[in-house]
């Protein structure tokens, strides 16, 4: 069997690749799934539990380890020095029935919410899936963050628990611990213990993880544990993402979301039995969760999960000496791969590899063929959002890859291209959107809702959640064209969010913590485009009277921002004095961007006249 791989938008003569792939799919064609495929038929998948209940844990770790694959390894980490630890999917089970007894003694309800700010360690994982098991939702936070995204999220999450270690508890949470009013519990990970006087008693309700893991395995062995009996439509995970105003939305997912994460796994990540998965996202964003948590889980598989940051020698000797046969990476990962040059690749045996896929950001074409290249094979990209809980479009196993298309939608999932109105959004007359009919024309890209791990809701915030929904579409506030042959091709963002490494920053949220600097009169923020992160995150700032704009400031407008906001903070400040505002007030940040790559500024017809 060969696969095709065809360059080229869909215009011109397109290249042909052909190859043939290591392992045909088992999953079956492009064309068969899509026609036969109901996410009912995916429900079967699963075990369920009894009456109707659905748990993701269960799916991903219990029906496991009672099933025969008790003492296979779950999860194996790597951690900065390369020593590993392992945890079968029999010691993943207990460890989780602890965490959740562990939570259920501390009088944590189910539907309370339950966060990690961890690196990639086992706590990490245990706090996850033990909390789904408990009822409670789980909601991580990027442990690079800084104190305000911090404080922000814990605060508009009404979190009642966290776990995470002493370090950030130090400076992430202890400043701001009185104002979180919901914030009762505080486990700390690992042997530092805080910086209080020894002989000082730790802050109330902050508990050592370790002692309170002890005594929760205790009570397992001596009274056994029974998971939560959670119906499908119970909230599960919440995962905050950033829009163009306000602060960050919790998007809410369901137990039934499992469904979704387990077929697309599938599906698009061709996982099979025996597998050696390593997903690089970051568990502290959706994708490490979805597919750096429970979708492989669910397949049964071994999950590599390494603490380190990105190296390139390092990256090569994982994929060499941990024999992974699936890797799901960001094109950012892949563009610094791709600056070392094919040689380092070519230096390891990486014939275990048997299928690489992309997600987050642009894959640009050449990065496509460049794995051919480095790895003997292409790297399928992957489209979709927070708010979709899992892939919604792929260059699905086998299918020819178009390189620079985000492949086809999944089978199960209905997709289309609105016309644009004057605000680049999708144009509404009468509550009615139009579909873009011709084939290679832009316009937003709308999903129609009804697969299970499309979110629920934004948390408390009904109105914002009501309002992306349109004449029975969702829509995702992205730019598409979809060619003759039915391949969606990226365009741009509808609105100023800003992606940054495949990390998805608001603009608001850099603007408000800007502002609280005294010399800060005003800000705009931007992405400005990077090769290498696709977008960094730029700022111009109106001073207040009696600043000099000068490069002392600069640099401490610079720190200032990175000690608040962590890895979101701006990387470059310039100083502006008439930041272009639209006739009701706001910062222009589309004409900033315009100007700031020099091109046509549009239609100003909204702009505040000069003064
Ligand atoms: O703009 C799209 C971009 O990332 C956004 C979703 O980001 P987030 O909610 O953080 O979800 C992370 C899980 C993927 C999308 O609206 N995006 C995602 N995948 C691609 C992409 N842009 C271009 N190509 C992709 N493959």
């Amino acid at each position: 069997m060969t696969e095709t791989i065809l360059t080229g938008a869909g215009s011109g003569a397109p290249r042909t690749i052909e190859r043939t792939p290591r392992r045909a799919p088992l999953i079956g064609s492009y064309q068969e799934r899509c026609q036969s495929f109901t996410w009912n038929e995916a429900r079967e998948w699963l075990d369920g539990m009894p009456d109707g209940c659905l748990n993701i844990a269960h799916e991903a770790v219990d029906r496991h380890a009672s099933a025969g694959l008790a003492d296979q390894v779950a999860l194996r980490f790597l951690d900065r020095t390369l020593p590993t630890q392992e945890l079968t999917y029999a010691e993943l089970r207990d460890l989780t029935d602890a965490f959740a007894i562990a939570l259920r003694t501390l009088g944590v309800r189910p539907g309370e919410r339950v966060c990690t700010l961890l690196d990639r360690s086992p706590a990490l994982y245990v706090t996850a899936l033990g909390a789904l098991k408990n009822g409670s939702v789980y909601c991580p936070l990027f442990p690079a963050f800084g104190p305000e995204p911090v404080r922000e999220r814990l605060e508009l999450g009404s979190v009642r628990v966290l776990v995470t270690d002493a370090e950030a508890y130090e400076h992430k949470i202890a400043p701001n611990r009185d104002s979180l009013t919901s914030l009762e519990f505080v486990l700390i990970v690992g042997d530092r213990s805080l910086a209080t006087e020894p002989s000082a008693p730790l802050p109330t309700g902050t508990l050592p993880w370790s002692e309170t893991m002890a005594a929760a395995t205790s009570v397992l062995h001596r009274d056994g544990f029974t998971i939560a009996a959670t119906r499908p439509e119970d909230p599960a995970l919440l995962h905050f993402t950033s829009g163009t105003t306000g602060r960050p939305k919790g998007a809410v997912h369901v137990h039934q979301a499992v469904v979704a994460h387990h077929a697309t796994t599938r599906f698009a990540l061709d996982l099979r039995p025996g597998d050696i998965f390593w997903c690089t996202a970051d568990p502290g964003w959706v994708t490490g969760t979805s597919y750096g948590i429970i979708g492989p889980l669910t397949c049964g598989v071994t999950v590599v999960t390494d603490a380190a940051d990105f190296d390139a020698g390092r990256w090569y000797r994982i994929l060499e000496e941990q024999h992974v046969t699936v890797f799901y990476t960001a094109p950012t990962a892949l563009r610094m791969l791709m600056r070392k040059g094919t040689e380092l690749a070519h230096g390891h045996n990486l014939s275990a590899l048997r299928h690489i896929v992309s997600v987050g950001e642009p894959l640009n074409p050449e990065a496509v063929v460049w794995g051919l290249e480095a790895f003997g094979l292409p790297i399928h990209d992957t489209w979709w959002q927070t708010e979709t809980g899992a892939i919604m479009i792929s260059n699905y196993p086998g299918m020819p890859i178009r390189p620079g298309s985000m492949g086809r939608p999944m089978p199960g999932i209905e997709i289309a291209v609105l016309e644009r109105g004057d605000d680049g959004r999708a144009a509404v007359v009468d509550g009615k959107v139009t579909v873009v009919a011709q084939p290679g024309v832009d316009g937003e890209l709308a999903l129609r809702p009804g697969w299970p791990s499309m979110f629920r809701t934004y948390l408390d915030n009904p109105e914002r959640y009501a309002k992306a929904f349109v004449d029975g579409w969702y829509l995702t506030g992205d730019v598409a064209r979809v060619d003759g042959d039915g391949y969606v091709w990226f365009v741009g963002r509808a609105d100023d969010v800003i992606k940054s490494a495949g990390h998805l920053i608001g603009p608001f949220e850099v603007e408000s913590a800007l502002m609280e600097h005294p010399a800060v009169a005003e800000v705009g923020v931007i992405g400005k485009p990077d090769p290498l992160a696709g977008e960094i995150v730029k700022a111009f700032v109106t001073l207040q009277t009696g600043y000099e704009p000068d490069e002392r400031l600069r640099r401490e407008l610079i720190m200032f921002g990175r000690r608040r906001l962590g890895s979101v903070a701006p990387r470059e400040i310039a100083f502006d004095q008439a930041l272009p505002h639209t006739r009701s007030g706001k910062v222009m940040r589309r004409l900033l961007k315009a100007r700031e790559l020099g091109l046509p500024e549009g239609d100003l017809s909204t702009m505040e006249p000069s003064p």
